[in-house]
């Protein structure tokens, strides 16, 4: 479970980038965040992984209360979460398989295990045939698929996606969008941020609204 409560950042610009935030996500549960530039959706995001501290409030992730987390445990804090960026972010003189794989090799997974769970996944995100291709081979909508594979592969209890369809067309969009719900579907609790409230509508999952660092609308979901 996902819980921050009364959480504020303020910039040291004096920028209020998230006011009071409460917000609980649940294990299993897939949240959409939506809301308009600048409304402090990636801000909540960074703040979950830790990258910033809040300037007050709470927040804790699975039991573990990230205000108390002493500093060294928070590179182990991070690899328990997936998290998906925008532009990817890919290596991009390693193959699809290659990619996948480091995030596996960094945390000395054996070889054997490896060679086992990077095809089962590249067969997940439907990637296999392009195993052996650079990310400059591949479209958009693929690059983005192997960024997932590559934050699901250490298997996470908890994926961050920041706008993971933001420089894709509509088709690849939707797809990546079921993609993430199949995904969700077994189990992972999931934060997707997007800009494009259309697209989650259509999805009748939780849809959380931000605008100016304020939760506006909370609709949609299990609750
Ligand atoms: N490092 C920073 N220093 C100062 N202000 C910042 C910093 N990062 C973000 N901000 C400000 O905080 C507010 C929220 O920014 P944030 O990046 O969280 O918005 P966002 O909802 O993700 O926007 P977008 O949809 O454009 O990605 C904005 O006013 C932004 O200018
Ligand atoms: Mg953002």
């Amino acid at each position: 479970m996902i819980e921050l409560s009364h959480v504020n950042k303020v910039y040291s610009e004096g920028n209020r980038a998230v006011k009071d935030l409460s917000l609980t996500i649940d294990d299993g549960e897939i949240a959409f965040i939506v809301g308009r530039s600048g409304s402090g959706k990636s801000t909540l995001l960074k703040l979950l992984l830790k990258e910033l501290e809040p300037t007050s409030g709470r927040i804790v992730v699975n039991d573990m209360d990230l205000g108390k987390m002493p500093r060294r445990y928070v590179p182990k804090y991070r690899r328990k979460l997936g998290v998906v960026f925008q532009d990817f972010r890919l290596l991009k003189d390693l193959t699809v398989f290659e990619n996948v794989a480091f995030a596996q090799r960094v945390i000395g997974v054996p070889g054997r295990v490896i060679r086992d769970t990077v095809p089962e996944m590249l067969r997940l995100v439907g990637l296999s045939a392009k195993y052996k291709a650079y990310p400059a081979q591949l479209s958009g909508g693929e690059q983005q698929r192997v960024a997932i594979a590559r934050a699901l592969i250490n298997r996470p209890e908890v994926l961050l996606a920041d706008e993971p369809t933001g420089n894709l067309d509509s088709f690849n969009a939707h797809e990546i969008m079921h993609l993430l719900e199949e995904i969700n579907q077994r189990g992972t609790t999931m934060i997707v941020v997007t800009h494009s409230h259309e697209m989650v509508q259509q999805m009748k999952k939780r849809v959380i609204t931000m605008e100016r660092g304020a939760v506006i609308q909370d609709e949609g979901g299990s609750r």
